[in-house]
């Protein structure tokens, strides 16, 4: 009996889906294996694919030990393919097929909708690689050196675990668009990626904390929602994926996290007592408050709107189907149905921001963007507690929903950060003052300057509390001579 807790490590792809004895799907996998190869070299992290990196590879899915650590070169990363086990007797738990047992193929009538949700999640793993891949260079630190290829290799395994579906259970249409993976590109003009914000830059390591911390959670909540899906494989492969994830976002909420610390710090030592006095904290080196208040905006508002249209019977499609659910379905206490319930929903009627109430079944992506907004919300309170500690009454937070949007209820009109309505003129006046202005991505750009000295950091970031792995501070988390 084939043990699928562990990874089979026999075959060059390792996986636990007994892929050894799956020879239509090897065939498949193996003819698209080179032009991942490609893809990953020509579009994946700039100027570092000889290096050895310091990174954790899964050899189990055993939530209590799954990962080694060791120096991989990441052409040679062991990109793999891996499933949660099994549930025993698991069931559809929403939907119109509530309390089927779950499939194990292909649901016929719903393939085309399966196929759709694989792909754009798809989509966005190799996007998110694209947008990094220049990041390097800057790096602060090794540590974050290290982080940054983690995510990235990570993400390019994420491409795997859809692509693995795709090949498995779509035949000759899976197999196409599994190859269509490959070939769009990030901010590309003929071929972009299919969502909006991954094709935006990814310039500065702000800008990567901040993607990580509010594009992968994005991810995560995602990834939650197909967790739930009647269609077994796909449950089982994104609950795998969630577990990676975790770090993902590990990585963006320290790294903010690690700039405020430094920024206080700097505050504190040059006796400035107003944190909002930007030319004087940049005068220190420092990123000031006010502009990661603003990076956070524009993060926070292009994030919402992956979540796609507050109202959208796309949405109520996947879930009547019992393919995409709620966020923690399972702990909800209703019928999971939804037929006869409602959803309070924000919109913008008569020039004003308000709630109606909407059928829960088409308010769906409203309500997992709620969700999200409420996991956002605890993350930047954990950064408040650092400016706190530190003695400062500065505060960061979040923008009202309506503030720069360009997708659902509220692309039509502006708003504050703070959801005052405003008349086009006024914000364009304004915006310099809620989002990263020129000079100020200038600023950000003139801090990037790489260290790659072992155990030293960049003089605008303070050192992580604890290494990977335990590591030491001084650990050579990338080597530069092999
Ligand atoms: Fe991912
Ligand atoms: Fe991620």
């Amino acid at each position: 009996m084939l043990d699928l807790i562990n990874v089979d490590y026999s075959t060059q792809i390792p996986n636990n889906v007994d892929l050894a004895n799956d020879r239509q799907l090897l065939r498949a996998l193996g003819k698209w294996h080179p032009g991942y190869i490609d893809w990953w070299k020509s579009m994946g992290p700039e100027g570092f694919q000889e290096k050895l990196v310091y990174l954790r590879t899964a050899i189990s899915v055993d939530p209590k030990g799954w990962a080694k650590f060791d120096y991989v070169r990441m052409p040679e990363y062991r990109w793999g393919i891996l499933l949660a086990p099994q549930e025993e007797g698991r069931k559809v738990s929403f939907g119109e097929h509530i309390g089927e047992p779950a499939w194990q193929e292909v649901p016929g009538e719903h393939r085309a909708m399966l196929r759709r949700l694989i792909v754009i999640q798809g989509d966005t793993e190799p996007a998110s690689v694209e947008q990094q891949r220049h990041l390097g260079k800057t790096a602060p630190s090794l540590y974050d050196l290290r982080n940054l290829f983690q995510v990235n290799v990570e993400e390019g395994r994420h491409l795997w675990a859809m692509v693995y579906l795709l090949h498995k259970y779509f035949g000759r249409d899976g197999r196409e668009e599994a190859d269509e993976l490959l070939v769009r590109r990030s901010g590309d003009a003929d071929k972009p990626r299919m969502l909006g914000a991954f094709n935006e830059e990814t310039p500065d390591w702000l800008s990567f904390f901040m993607f990580t911390f509010f594009t992968d959670r994005d991810g995560k909540m995602q990834l939650e929602s197909l967790a739930q899906s009647g269609f077994d494989p796909l449950s089982r492969t994104t609950r795998f994926m969630l577990t990676e994830e975790a770090h993902h976002m590990f990585v963006g909420e320290t790294g903010i996290g690690r700039i405020i610390q430094r920024t206080c710090e700097a505050m504190k030592q040059a006796g400035i007592h107003d944190a909002s006095d930007v030319a004087k904290v940049r005068a220190l080196g420092v990123i000031d408050l006010p502009t990661l208040q603003k990076k956070l905006n524009l993060h926070y508002s292009l994030t919402l709107d992956l979540f796609g249209s507050e109202i959208s019977t796309n949405a109520a499609n996947f879930y009547n189907a019992g393919l995409k659910g709620r966020y923690r379905e399972n702990s909800i206490n209703d019928d999971h149905r939804l037929t006869n319930s409602t959803y309070p929903v924000l919109k913008f009627i008569d020039g004003n921001i308000q709630h109606m109430d909407e059928p829960a079944l088409t308010a769906l992506n409203m309500r997992l963007r709620d969700d999200y907004s409420e996991d956002c919300a605890k993350g930047v309170e954990r950064w408040n507690k650092i400016i706190e500690k530190e003695g400062f009454a500065y505060r960061l937070a979040l923008p009202h929903v309506a503030f720069n949007r360009k997708i659902g209820e509220f692309r039509n009109m502006e708003a504050s950060p703070s959801g005052i309505v405003l008349p086009a003129a006024d914000w364009l006046k304004a915006k310099d003052e809620y989002l990263p202005s020129t000079s100020d991505g200038d600023y950000i750009a003139s801090l990037m300057k790489p260290v790659m000295e072992a155990g030293k950091y960049a003089p605008w970031i303070a050192p992580p509390r604890q290494g990977i792995d335990n590591k030491p501070g001084e650990f050579e988390y990338v080597k530069f001579v092999a």
